[in-house]
């Protein structure tokens, strides 16, 4: 019986968490949840935006699914982002974002692809200071963090049986940290490549990376990369998918998971009823494939997921009307399952 942590957050997680869970529950009657509390109203609450119990329920669970939380752009003594904080403190060092043309809304019919994000350190390790006008990030890069998720990465790869990894940084400008990073990756994939596995490698400044991304997406396979492109990245390619609405992601460690739509809490459209669920529903299946192994549940899911698009979309002819309701797409999706 899967234990699921469920956590909302603020804004449409609100609205497409739950609309997630129900397929979910739809998928794995056995599913037994509990929910917790995290974000900006959390903090606003209690003080803190990923209270201790919070941890201590995903910790017993082993896995959880995480709507979006809201952050504010300017500092707010006290806060952290949840969602940094969460990936940091459960040690959730992989962050899982396929791209994959969904059926009839998708801008073109041949993405198929894997971005893996480097998801504890980089620009975001938490290091920022500001001392008489002069404020400073330090962007952290490991060897350690590096070899585990190009560990990562391969073992998706030859689960999924993908070819190819094009390690994207920057060490042209960056010879230290992103310099540090690529040769940890290449080193990872020459000594699995010893071990016999068949991988095509190549490598490119991550300015031109997001060139490609939009002028020949078709052309990744998987992408391995640190935390702050990888963020920007993602949500370029979730485009592809059709727009920020169906992006999945999962962050994964080596004993916890937790699962998250690509996209954030979305103010503009929070409390209308509107929102997209399939990136969390899509999130949800990562889950079942990767945290349970229920690959069919992960396939039933994925499958019901493309059968409502054609239906949404007739077939790709019509537009999903923007004001389509949470409801009605859940609906869609519940009745192909
Ligand atoms: P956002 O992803 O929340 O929204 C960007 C745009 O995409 C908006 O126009 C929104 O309406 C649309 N959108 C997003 N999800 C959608 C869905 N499911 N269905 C339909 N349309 C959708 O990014 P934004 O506006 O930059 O950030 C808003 C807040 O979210 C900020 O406080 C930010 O800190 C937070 N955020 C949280 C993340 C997380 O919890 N993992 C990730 C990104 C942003
Ligand atoms: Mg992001």
């Amino acid at each position: 019986m899967p234990d699921l942590c469920v956590i909302p957050g603020d804004g449409i997680g609100l609205e497409v968490v739950p609309a997630a869970l129900q397929i979910l529950e739809a998928v794995i009657p056995d599913l037994n949840t509990v929910t917790a509390e995290a974000g900006w109203e959390c903090f606003q609450k209690h003080g803190v935006s990923v209270p201790p119990e919070t941890l201590e329920t995903i910790r017993n669970c082993g896995a959880a699914l995480f709507g979006a939380v809201s952050s504010p752009a300017k500092k707010v003594e006290g806060y952290r982002s949840a969602i940094l904080l969460l990936r940091q403190s459960l040690n959730l060092y992989a962050n899982i974002r396929p791209v994959r043309s969904l059926p009839g809304i998708s801008p073109r019919a041949d993405i198929d692809m894997i971005i893996v994000r480097e998801n504890t350190e980089g620009m975001y390790a938490g290091l920022e200071i500001m001392q008489d006008g002069r404020a400073t990030a330090t962007r952290v890069i490991t060897r350690t963090a590096s070899i585990r998720i190009a560990e990562m990465a391969i073992s998706i790869l030859k689960s999924q049986e993908r070819k190819k990894i094009t390690i994207v940084h920057k060490a042209n400008i960056l010879p230290l940290t992103d310099g540090l990073f690529r040769d940890s990756v290449r080193e990872v994939i020459d000594r699995s490549t010893r071990e016999g596995a068949q991988i095509t490698t190549d490598e490119i400044l991550v300015d031109l990376a997001a060139f490609k991304m939009l002028s020949a997406p078709q052309q990744y396979d998987m992408i391995v990369t640190t935390n702050l492109f990888g963020d920007i990245l993602s949500d370029a390619a979730a485009f592809w998918c059709g727009g920020m609405g169906l992006a999945p992601s999962l962050n994964l460690g080596n004993e916890l998971a937790l699962a998250e739509p690509v996209h954030g809490s979305a103010p503009d459209i929070a409390g209308k009823g509107i929102a997209n669920p399939i990136a969390t529903i899509l999130s949800a299946a990562l889950l079942a494939r990767f945290a349970w192994q229920r690959k069919s549940s992960a396939m039933k899911i994925e499958q019901a997921v493309r059968s409502a698009l054609i239906d949404l979309t007739e077939n790709g002819t019509q537009a999903i009307p923007p004001d389509m309701t949470t409801r009605m797409i859940v609906n869609a999706v519940l009745a192909h399952l």
